[in-house]
């Protein structure tokens, strides 16, 4: 495999893209927002300085990771080529589902098509293709250029010969493969996700402040960050999607978002992205300071 194409440019699409072209691939990044992909670009330049700086690489790998990105707004042209596909577009069914068909249509019989969903069905995403056993799941974590986890899932569908070309590939980006079946919410996020939605219904019944909060679960629990930061980090909006997906797949209130979460959401609060979730995120500044409604 050489030719990968990167959909959607976003907090993980930028990562998967950086990955991929510092590992010697043609990386082709398509987002349908050319805003999106200047974006892109340019935090993946900031990333691979801060990689420089740590000397974890030197210029020529800066320079050629840089190479190996075209970035594209046409889809078609964008994964003509591709020998695998990786779909990071937003967090909706009807965008995923639309791609896949659009991608059947447009790529090889053997190009293997792949999504970063966090909790969509890849059985449901490989339906709606000419040839699901080379639909797969592929979830990376974020940021991507330094988590080790890849979820590699298998659709109902799904061939074994496609599930070890996925597996041996993400080896070769020094990654550590995993691989899970296909139901809501896979693994991660169906751990993940209740954690982090119990976390802000302590906060909404007013159980403890947001810094009490992620520090009982830092100093308690060992996890490196709060779940609070955790979910500004995702995306408070990724982590309605996923919750919604748990909630519906298994039909049990135990998965029911926060309602603090949905105004968040509704309110275009989405954490780092947005510039204030739980946390008010000041560019160039790494300070972390409580957003001013739970301060
Ligand atoms: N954020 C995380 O920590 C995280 C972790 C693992 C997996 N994921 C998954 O990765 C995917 C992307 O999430 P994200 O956080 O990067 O989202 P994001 O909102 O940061 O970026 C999504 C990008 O997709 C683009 N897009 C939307 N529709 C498109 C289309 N039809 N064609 C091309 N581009 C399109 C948008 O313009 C945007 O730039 C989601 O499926 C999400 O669940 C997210």
């Amino acid at each position: 495999m050489k030719n990968i194409t990167v959909i959607g440019s976003g907090t993980m699409g930028n990562g998967i893209a950086h990955t991929f072209a510092q590992y010697g691939f043609n990386v082709a990044l398509v987002d349908i927002n050319a805003d999106a992909l200047s974006r892109a670009i340019q935090t993946i330049t900031n990333n691979l300085d801060r990689q420089l700086k740590k000397g974890a690489i030197d210029e020529k790998v800066k320079a050629d990771t840089l190479n190996n990105i075209t970035t594209y707004t046409d889809l078609a042209t964008a994964a003509a080529k591709a020998d695998l596909v990786i779909e990071a577009a937003t967090e909706n069914r009807d965008i995923k589902l639309k791609l896949f068909k659009q991608l059947s249509e447009i790529c090889s019989d053997d190009t293997i098509l792949a999504s970063n969903t966090s909790s969509i069905s890849i059985t449901q995403i490989a339906s709606v293709t000419k040839k699901p056993r080379n639909v797969i799941g592929m979830h990376f974590m974020n940021p991507v250029p330094v988590m080790k986890l890849v979820e590699v899932i298998r659709g109902y569908a799904t061939s074994n010969e496609v599930t070890q070309k996925v597996m041996k590939l993400a080896q070769q980006l020094d990654k550590n493969p995993v691989e899970v079946n296909d139901y809501p919410g896979f693994v991660a996020n169906r751990i993940l996700m209740p954690m982090i939605n119990e976390a802000i219904y302590t906060l909404f019944e007013g159980v403890a402040g947001v810094n009490e909060i992620d520090t009982v679960m830092k100093l308690g629990v060992a996890h490196p960050m709060g779940p609070l930061q955790l979910a500004d980090f995702i995306g408070l909006d990724v982590c309605l999607a996923i919750l919604n997906v748990l909630y519906g797949g298994f039909g049990n209130q135990k998965y029911a978002p926060c309602p603090l979460l949905v105004n968040m959401v509704t309110a275009g609060h989405l954490g780092v992205k947005s510039g204030s979730g739980f946390y008010k995120y000041i560019a160039g500044s790494k300070e972390i300071i409580v957003a001013d409604k739970f301060s």
